[in-house]
């Protein structure tokens, strides 16, 4: 299993399992745009060849907002998210960044887990966040 820095030719890839798992999917143009940023980190997860998860974050002001977190579900409850997240968490504290942040469906329990593992602390909801379901969000901190 490698885990390195997103590239334009991982796109179509990306964006693929982005479909596939959001109900409301980020463009390849989100992500192209996210990844030019240099002040952004976005990682992927291979295995193989084959890319079976990815996450990234925006830098903004000292602070590391991660937008995109998702493994393929055959490989989920492995441990691949939480290594994930700890090289991103790992690499935006070396570029810098003091805290992170990031929202999840409140009935999202396997991220909220994976988060807490992490050290994240939850720190309030966001009403009626997301759509297709409308759902809140919980909003956390590292
Ligand atoms: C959330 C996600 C990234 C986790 O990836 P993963 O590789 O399975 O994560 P890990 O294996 O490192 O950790 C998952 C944790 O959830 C726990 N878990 C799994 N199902 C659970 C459930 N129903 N309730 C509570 N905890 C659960 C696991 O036990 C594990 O915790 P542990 O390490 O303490 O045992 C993955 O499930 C995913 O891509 N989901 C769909 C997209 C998504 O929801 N992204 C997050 C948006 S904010």
């Amino acid at each position: 299993m490698v885990i390195r820095q997103m590239e334009e030719k991982d796109i179509p890839y990306v964006h693929e399992i982005e479909g596939r798992i959001f109900s409301r999917p980020w463009s390849k143009e989100d992500f192209r745009k996210s990844i030019q940023d240099p002040h952004n980190i976005y990682l992927v997860v291979e295995q193989d060849g084959e890319i079976i998860a990815y996450c990234g974050l925006w830098g903004v002001a000292g602070e590391g907002q991660i937008n995109n977190v998702a493994v393929e579900s055959s490989y989920r409850n492995r441990g691949i998210g939480r290594k994930m997240l700890q090289s991103l968490i790992d690499i935006g504290r070396n570029n810098g960044l003091k805290s992170f942040t990031l929202e999840v469906r409140v009935s999202n329990l396997s991220a909220i887990a994976l988060y807490h593992r992490l050290g994240f602390q939850a720190a309030g909801i966001r009403k009626s966040f997301y759509e297709a379901p409308k759902e809140d969000a919980l909003i956390m901190w590292l």
